[in-house]
């Protein structure tokens, strides 16, 4: 089998992280997140595995490379505009060949991993197999409606008044009869060739479309809520491992991870939590569910429930920081410089939640 990872699109809903750097490259518990995607697939038996690109290819090329890290074998291929997921495995047809493959959206993250679907669908007769999990939001997705039996009854790409729960996951699984369903459909409404439609086509067609339902967690990580959200859930995940240092005035606890060259002067760091390397904890506080990327420095400052990107400093802040997404060479610090007053600078599209005067 090959792997086909989808790694376009501007991220729009996560500028101004985005403005800089592709949504697959934001890590999660320090790893990006499309590392995680290809982690996935090579844990599957995968080696030959295809990223499709858009704009912000030369930084995902940059970041992978050939795929020597994980011992896999990438090619590239570009999409010369993000014309949907349908369109995606259109211009890998080429790559593809005839093998069976599985597709992963590059900015998915899942419970548990994709072996036991991948074995599955390896040695199954199906033309094609999709994955469904129970969302609060179903018209967000591609929505699947299955009869008593689990047997697929229709798929509708975003529906305005969805008829089930059931959302289609970023994985998908296909033989080669996904090439004559992606060049027999016509755009959506939202001008892209969708996947959901070409996947309604092998039904029709009478092919084998299998749906698994999955039951652990899944986050498609499109806003910083999700980032958020799926970092808590991959840290839980982590078996901690302490390659840093920490003085004796600090207090780490079981479920923290610090990677070599982090320093833990005079803090406490409660986990699940990972601390980067060469990042510097001083006279601080690391609450659960923070994930501070390499060569940071939090000083005199608390923060929890939080990514922190590479590169960034918290200083002298007496006010907890949470639920926050901080990018690359941020410095958040306490001003001395009259006048005494908010100082800010901030990029297109940022967010910043400010406490009033009596803290509500
Ligand atoms: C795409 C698919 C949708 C699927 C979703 C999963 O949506 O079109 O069917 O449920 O990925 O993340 P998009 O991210 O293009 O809005």
């Amino acid at each position: 089998m090959k792997g086909l990872i989808l790694s376009g699109g501007k991220g729009t809903r996560l500028y101004p992280l985005t403005y800089t750097s592709a949504k697959q490259l934001i890590p999660i518990a320090n790893k990006p997140v499309l590392f995680r995607v290809i982690e996935a697939i090579r844990d599957a038996g995968i080696t030959d595995i295809g990223i499709v690109v858009g704009d912000t290819a030369p930084e995902i090329e940059r970041a992978v490379g050939q795929g020597g890290q994980w011992g896999v074998n990438i090619t590239y291929i570009p999409q010369e505009a993000p014309l949907g997921l349908a369109h995606a495995v259109k211009i890998s047809e080429d790559f593809l060949g005839q093998e069976r493959f599985v597709m992963f959206l590059g900015d998915n993250v899942i419970e548990g991993g994709i072996s036991t679907l991948i074995g599955q669908f390896a040695n199954s007769d199906y033309n094609s197999q999709i994955v469904l999990t129970r969302v609060d939001r179903p018209q967000e997705y591609g929505v699947a409606v299955l009869d008593d039996k689990g047997s697929i009854v229709k798929l509708i790409e975003k529906p305005k008044e969805p008829p089930s729960d059931l959302a289609l996951v970023g994985i998908y699984m296909f033989d080669h009869h996904i090439f004559a369903a992606v060049n027999a459909i016509s755009p959506s409404w939202r001008g892209e060739y969708e996947i959901t439609d070409a996947i309604q086509w092998l039904v029709d067609a009478g092919h084998n479309v299998h749906a698994y339902v999955h039951r652990g967690w899944w986050i498609d990580t499109g806003a910083p809520g999700d980032m958020l959200e799926a970092n808590s859930l991959v840290l839980e995940e982590l078996t901690p491992t302490l390659e840093g240092y920490v003085d004796r005035d600090s207090e780490v606890d079981s479920r923290v991870t610090l990677e070599p060259g982090a320093e833990i002067i005079n803090s406490v760091v409660r986990g699940p939590a990972i601390i980067g390397k060469e990042t510097r904890l001083v006279n601080a506080y690391v609450g659960p569910f923070t994930s501070i990327y390499h060569h940071c420095l939090i000083e005199n400052a608390e923060i929890s429930r939080s990514i922190v990107l590479e590169h960034s400093q918290i200083r002298n802040i007496n006010r907890r920081i949470e639920d926050s997404l901080i990018g690359r060479n941020v410095v958040v610090h306490r001003s001395p410089i009259r006048p005494r007053a908010y100082k800010f600078t901030l990029g297109d599209n940022s967010h910043l939640g400010l406490l009033g005067n009596d803290g509500e």
